[in-house]
């Protein structure tokens, strides 16, 4: 079928933190295998691997050596071709992790690149001079603090990265660079792959002239509008198409953090020939008090309002031209009930409203592992976490410039730390909670004793039922995967509401985002239509939607008959 992905539901895998079956306390893909009936019985239709390729897990697989090889721990690349095998018998897609803004500066381009300047693989990364002062070329930052550049004394020059130091900013201008990549593309398209996640994609083409940022009080380095959409941006996406996307069947959704709806257009109207979808961070970032220098970690709560404002604005100018993708939860995001949720005496309700809210809206649906039996954050000591976003903000956030204490941090960490994502997977209430027989390469969260695999598919109230439910739901009614959004009630400040319409019927979508009552107004132009109950995070919620009392967290989805 054509544009298979649009009535698709998205299941994010995590390697390392999936299933370990050789008990190295690392997941690996032979351990997905394993499981890979249990996401047969969710209903999910592509998997979406986060990288498993050859690596010095610097960001665990984000920092790539060998785009050929598969990573050792995680096993061999027949196992790989074993799993997509298996995953295909199953009706289930592969869709890979494609990291092209930087390599591993273990990679053999880097490795080569660094010798000398005159070495012919210098231009596959950016190398500048310092400025005459010998501090960095410009005052642009790393996503993981400090400066984006690193000075190397071999050639007495700097380099770019945008992330970590150990993950050089590859040179999308260099026409060589540029072949290589449709050359590993095409080396696992061959091999069966469905298609494409594109990591921060948004960032591969540099402004060339490297213009220094405005200069910003109490901030050194910073990260703006120089990091994303550079020129030659969709001129790259292009080519990308033409040489590989365009000969197979194949999906793509592009990291574009720094775009708008206007700018995603750009990457998904069909006829530009570029990509299907990509991810927005906008809603993401309504949590953050932006402008301080303390970055992500400056939280702020959560408005509704703003919240319905800002997705409803992606519905809306999306719905000519544009797909959505659509997620609470991915490696980088902590978990979606323990954020905007309720992870204690509401857990299961406010899990399965955030679900539905999401699952009923234009747009493909991702759900992250663990997501779909409600999984929460875990609280540890700074110590116990291994990501190096956390570990590099707190040396530079609290150990060297003190604008956050560490309680301060803490609690972030707490609240938005990748690592709450990126606990081990929890099967079941035994040691380990399933995940490994040996030594977890991150601690468990202790909460695996109540939430795991193993109950929830023993009771048919879990959330795992809900999610089910909806990926059935999308499958039977033509409705929620092409019905158009309207969102109603914009200025309640308790309740998302939205109606979805397709071929003269509507499906009405009321939830309670807070953990107190709230009344719900049926608006007139709803009224007098024969709406039945379709789902509901309450057994005995209201076969109507009038007169309606939300319950906290209370998720309702009426069709029209
Ligand atoms: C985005 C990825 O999702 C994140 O995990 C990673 O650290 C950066 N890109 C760098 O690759």
């Amino acid at each position: 079928m054509k544009d298979w992905w649009k009535s698709s539901v998205v299941y994010q895998i995590y390697p390392r933190s999936f299933n370990d079956s050789n008990g190295d306390g690392m997941g690996d893909i032979p351990g997905i295998i394993e499981k890979l009936d249990y996401l047969k019985q969710l209903g999910i239709d592509v998997i979406w691997l986060s990288p498993v390729f050859d690596s010095p897990q610097d960001d665990n697989g984000y920092d790539i050596r060998d785009y050929k090889r598969v990573y050792e721990e995680f096993g061999t690349n027949e196992d790989m071709f074993k799993m997509i095998d298996e995953a295909h018998k199953r009706g289930i897609k592969i869709v890979m992790d494609l990291v092209v803004n930087h390599t591993s500066d273990e990679h053999q381009w880097f490795i080569e690149s660094r010798k000398s300047k005159d070495n012919p693989y210098r231009d596959y990364y950016i190398w500048k001079d310092g400025k005459e002062d010998g501090t960095e070329p410009n005052n642009w930052g790393s996503y993981f603090s400090g400066s984006a550049w690193q000075y190397d004394e071999t050639t007495d020059q700097y380099f770019l990265h945008y992330f970590s130091k150990r993950q050089p900013d590859l040179n999308w201008e260099n026409e060589q660079l540029r072949n290589d990549v449709w050359d590993l593309m095409n080396f696992w398209m061959e091999k069966g792959v469905d298609g494409w996640r594109l990591d921060v994609i948004s960032s591969i083409s540099k402004f060339q002239d490297y213009p220094d940022y405005d200069k910003v009080e109490g901030h050194k380095y910073l990260i703006g509008k120089y990091h994303t959409n550079g020129p030659r941006l969709h001129e790259f996406l292009k080519d990308m198409n033409r040489e590989v996307l365009s000969k197979y069947d194949c999906m793509t959704v592009g990291e574009a953090p720094g775009s708008s709806p206007s700018e995603a257009k750009l990457f998904t109207e069909p006829s530009r020939n570029e990509l299907n979808m990509i991810f927005t961070f906008e809603h993401m970032d309504l949590d953050t008090e932006q402008g301080t220098p303390n970055g992500k970690w400056a939280m702020r709560d959560l408005n509704l309002v703003e919240l319905k404002e800002n997705l409803t604005k992606w519905q809306t100018e999306l719905e000519v031209g544009g797909w959505n993708s659509l997620y609470w939860n991915n490696h980088d995001q902590p978990r979606i009930v323990s954020r905007w949720g309720n992870d204690r005496e509401y857990r299961v309700e406010s899990a399965k409203m955030l679900g539905t809210i999401l699952h009923f809206m234009k747009g493909t649906p991702y759900i992250y592992q663990g997501e779909e039996i409600g999984m929460v954050n875990c609280a540890y000591e700074i110590d116990e976490y291994n990501d190096l976003e956390i570990r590099n903000a707190y040396r530079e956030l609290v150990q060297e410039n003190g604008t956050l204490s560490h309680e301060q941090f803490l609690k972030a960490v707490h609240y938005k730390g990748r690592d709450n994502a990126r606990t081990p997977m929890q099967w079941n209430d035994t040691t380990n909670a399933g995940f490994t027989t040996g030594q977890p390469w991150l601690k468990v969260n202790p909460s695996f004793e109540a939430i795991n695999v193993e109950a929830a598919l023993q009771d048919p109230n879990s959330v795992f039922y809900h999610y089910q439910k909806m990926i059935q739901l999308r499958k039977e009614l033509p409705i929620v995967v092409h019905g158009k959004y309207a969102l109603i009630l914009e200025d309640h400040a308790e309740i998302f509401a939205y109606t979805r319409e397709h071929e003269g019927k509507r499906l009405l979508v009321v939830a309670n985002f807070y953990g107190h009552t709230s009344t719900f107004d049926l608006p007139a132009n709803l009224q007098g239509a024969n709406w039945t109950k379709l789902l509901s995070n309450y057994e005995d919620s209201a076969a109507h939607p009038v007169g309606l009392e939300l319950r906290p967290y209370e998720a309702i989805v009426y069709v029209e008959e």
